[in-house]
């Protein structure tokens, strides 16, 4: 089972999470990007471990890195990496974070895998073989309506006020069993593609958050589109990922409120 990609990425994402521990066992510092954005010497060495192995295997092909570890290749290939999925979570000691390396061919996704280190799960996928989950395959769950779904999302650190999500965030609580925040964008799509929630949708994200999980929740039977329907961009302004038979619902629900119609207004506050 699987292809010498996705071999190769398990075995780097399976190092580089073992870094990732033994930094969170150190309990190393963090420093900001910018005013919220936080940055970690994980994030880091973790890049580095894994940009130095895939240039060694992939000579030719290009590497699109979240911490500026860039390489254009020559050859129709090229890696996504997020070293370090969930920063803010590693930072604080909250263990949901991940190590997330795509792969992509001539433009078109081809290997995912997606490493939780605190879990020991690796999530794999390789386009036409299926997804897995520690070498056992998964598929998304069966939940038909919103009203019985478990659901999740995510926020920005950046530029956080502009970010809408809060309304869709509120409206979907109101009609779902619940609506996750927790913070390792990689890691909720690997929850989708393995029935553990039943669709995510986030605003702004980059390629190196999703090519994994899309190609992880395609494999595994789901749906992934912008959050108005268009076919979905790496680079795309939204992203919804659900089990497929929640996908048009979703999509109504987001049109409306996209529309600026809200089922459920805010309550007030009781100041009391
Ligand atoms: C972040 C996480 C978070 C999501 C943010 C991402 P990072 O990635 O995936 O869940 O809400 O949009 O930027 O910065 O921890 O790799
Ligand atoms: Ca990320
Ligand atoms: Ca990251």
């Amino acid at each position: 089972m699987g292809s010498s990609y996705v071999d190769i990425a398990s075995a780097v994402a399976r190092e580089a999470g073992a870094l990732i521990n033994d930094f969170l066992a150190r309990r190393i510092g963090f420093e900001l990007k910018g005013e919220f954005d936080v940055v970690t010497q994980a994030d880091r060495a973790s890049e580095k471990l894994i940009v130095t192995r895939l240039k060694k295997e992939f000579p030719t092909h290009a590497i699109l890195a979240e911490e500026g570890g860039a390489r254009e290749g020559s050859s129709e290939f090229r890696w996504y990496v997020d070293p370090l999925d969930g920063t803010t979570n590693f930072a604080h000691g909250f263990p949901v974070f991940n190590v997330s390396i795509g792969l992509e061919r001539a433009g078109e996704l081809i290997a995912g895998v997606i490493y939780d280190p605190t879990r020991d799960e690796l999530f794999t996928a390789e386009k036409g073989a299926g997804a897995f989950l520690n070498s056992q395959p998964i598929c998304v769950s069966q939940t038909a309506r919103i009203q019985s779904s478990l659901l999740a999302t995510g926020f920005p650190s950046r530029k956080r006020h502009l970010n809408v999500n809060i309304h869709f965030y509120y409206q979907i609580a109101m009609l779902s069993h619940g609506v996750r925040r927790p913070g390792a964008a990689a890691l909720d799509l690997a929850y989708v593609a393995c029935g553990r929630l039943d669709g995510f949708w986030e605003f702004a994200l980059n390629p190196w958050d999703v090519a994994a999980g899309i190609l992880l929740i395609r494999e595994a039977g789901g749906t992934c589109t912008s959050m108005s329907g268009a076919p979905l961009a790496l680079d795309g302004p939204h992203l919804l990922a659900d089990n497929g038979a929640i996908h048009a619902e979703m999509l109504h629900v987001f049109s409306e409120i996209f529309a600026g119609r809200y089922a459920f207004p805010l309550p007030e506050i009781n100041r009391g």
